[in-house]
């Protein structure tokens, strides 16, 4: 198995002096001191974000710094706090109540942090949405959740099959012309103007729903992945020993809301912790994001493998051209992070890249590498305090160091999901082994108690740290007019961590071209959102399936990487 040597050099000024004690001693209970609901029993996460610093000397500093290639704006946690409760007053003033969903489907902008933190105030739950999703996507997402509100802009609208969604009463525009608002659509500006910027807060039960993140796994649609108001325990702990969040700092999460990383650690971790947060608006590019760097003096920056791999892929002398030199701690999550990109990074940026786990449906990392501890290049580093993880066999037996297999956690902790919606199913099967959650990757752990990330046990593809579920690509495809069969899977790439391959026999009539395999892509790429499309395209007369009918992707796979094909026995003749 392979081992890298440990980078020894520390990352400065920790809030965790030592992840060993502890390892021993935290417990989560302690931890939720640090909010006054313990005592009161008065919960509402948004609150505890927001609002609790606006009632100290934080009022005024600023909470979130947003920017974009049109606007630069700064909201103060005091501002913060007004914004989200006129959102708040807007969404009870139309009738939604406590537990209904709200969706938001529009780009990063400040309207969309108002909207989703007054969302929760209210007690209702959020369910924040890629703006590059297209109509199907949107749709499975809104039809699944029954969302009775939408806030979203006129430019996207026509994504959104309204006529088709008996549940969504409300839709509110950010930007709206006066003749877009036909009954049932809102004015975002208007409506804010006349609200209150004084809100009675829903105090819930901790218990209580709070946001909905959609993702894939191998099989079905998308599944909404259903977190509590106690999440926040979790996120606040993380930020303080993982981001090492502290007085003062300026901090850059690259990662969109309509992700989970953008919301755990885009939203909470940050405002649990009292630090002013950065969005930056747009697209990806080196210069605009070491700008970014330089401009607002980033201290903590929180990023993912492929965008690493692509500032690589620029080269140092990009980024000798920025001063960096604030940045103090930086992270990755989403994807395996290569050894050779933790090197690069101590040599470009003077700083470790420090690696973390986790997933949409555990709420908040679960599996890190310390700021205070030697870190393995190409280890996800080791569990959080309070948090057990091993590696286990199908039947639930704990394995040595060095012996791969599911990578498992013990249950419960605070920000775990609470239920996949409408679905207990799903749910059900993460729980299979009694006590334990199973991730769906495969790993193991060295002699050390580092764990190493070996691969997804299913066929859900990671394409720069987006989750795709092969099933929803293969539904979209063969809905085109010429294909017949398809099978889709990753195929490994060195910037993106895998591209989505696809395999298509056509049906009779149509003849393989490249104009088809681009007419293929886009319908995919328009249908479903661009992420989803597949960057390759081969065309097969017959595709490898089982007795039953389904594709066999794992052949796919092997016939794609040159690899034993394994055991054919189900294959069809
Ligand atoms: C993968 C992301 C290797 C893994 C917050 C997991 C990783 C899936 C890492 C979750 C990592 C996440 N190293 N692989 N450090 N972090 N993954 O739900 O396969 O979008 O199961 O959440 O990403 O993806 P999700």
């Amino acid at each position: 198995m392979k081992q890298t040597e440990p980078i020894k050099v520390m990352t400065e000024g920790n809030n965790l002096k030592s992840y060993e004690e502890a390892y021993k001693n935290f417990n989560w209970d302690e931890a939720e001191k640090a909010f006054s609901w313990h005592e009161t029993g008065k919960v509402n996460a948004a609150y505890e974000a927001i609002d609790r610093h606006a009632e100290t000397q934080r009022r005024d500093q600023i909470a979130l710094l947003y920017s974009d290639a049109n606007r630069e704006e700064k909201y103060t946690f005091q501002q913060m706090k007004e914004q989200s409760n006129r959102f708040g007053n807007v969404l009870r003033k139309i009738g939604v109540k406590k537990g209904d969903r709200v969706f938001i489907f529009m780009p990063r902008s400040p309207e969309l942090y108002f909207s989703l933190l007054g969302t929760i105030k209210i007690g209702a739950i959020v369910g924040p949405l890629f703006e590059a999703f297209m109509e199907a996507a949107v749709r499975d997402r809104l039809e699944d959740s029954e969302a009775v509100a939408l806030v979203t802009t006129p430019q996207l609208l026509n994504r959104v099959p309204v006529d088709e969604l008996p549940a969504l009463k409300h839709i509110i525009l950010v930007g709206a012309e006066e003749n877009d608002l036909n009954d049932g659509f809102y004015s975002f500006e208007k409506e804010m103007e006349a609200a209150s910027p004084e809100l009675d807060i829903e105090w819930v039960d901790r218990e209580d729903g709070m946001i909905m993140h959609y993702t894939s796994g191998s099989t079905g649609k998308p599944k909404g992945v259903f977190h509590v108001h106690n999440a926040m325990i979790q996120h606040y702990m993380t930020g303080k020993w993982i981001l090492d969040f502290q007085h003062g700092d300026i901090y850059w999460c690259t990662a969109d809301p309509g992700w989970v990383t953008g919301t755990s650690y885009g939203i909470f971790a940050p405002w649990l912790n009292g630090v002013t947060n950065v969005i930056r608006g747009g697209r990806f590019s080196p210069e605009d994001w070491y700008s970014t760097l330089e401009k607002y003096g980033v201290t903590i920056w929180y990023s993912a493998p492929t965008a690493f791999r692509m500032l690589m892929g620029a080269g140092a002398d990009v980024a000798k051209k920025f001063d960096l030199s604030k940045i103090r701690h930086i992270l990755s999550v989403g994807e395996p992070l290569n050894p050779e990109v933790v090197r690069w990074g101590l040599e470009t940026y003077n700083r470790r890249i420090h690696d973390n786990w986790w997933m949409t449906e555990t709420g908040g990392i679960l599996i890190s590498n310390y700021p205070c501890m030697e870190i393995k290049p190409g280890s996800m580093g080791k569990p959080f305090p309070g948090i057990k993880a091993a590696i286990l066999d199908d039947e639930g037996n704990e394995l040595p160091p060095y012996q791969m297999g599911n990578l498992a956690i013990k249950t419960p902790w605070p920000s775990m999901m609470r239920k996949i919606w409408k679905n207990e199913a799903k749910y059900k099967e993460y729980f299979r082994i009694p006590g334990w959650y199973i991730s769906g990757d495969s790993a193991y752990r060295d002699e050390d108690g580092y764990f190493w990330f070996q691969g997804r046990i299913d066929d859900v593809i990671n394409t720069s740290g987006e989750r795709v579920g092969p099933f929803e690509v293969e539904s979209k495809l063969v809905e085109h007019p010429a294909v017949a069969e398809a099978g889709v899977i990753g195929k490994p790439d060195p910037v993106r961590g895998e591209i989505i391959k696809a395999f298509i026999s056509l049906r009779d009539g149509h003849e393989p071209s490249d104009e088809l395999k681009e007419q293929i892509r886009v319908f995919v790429k328009e249908g479903l959102s661009a992420h989803a499309a597949p960057r390759e395209i081969e065309f097969k007369d017959k595709l490898p399936k089982t007795r039953s009918g389904k594709i066999m992707r794992r052949v796919l796979k092997a016939w794609e990487l040159d690899l034993p094909t394994g055991d054919l026995s189900t294959m069809e003749d």
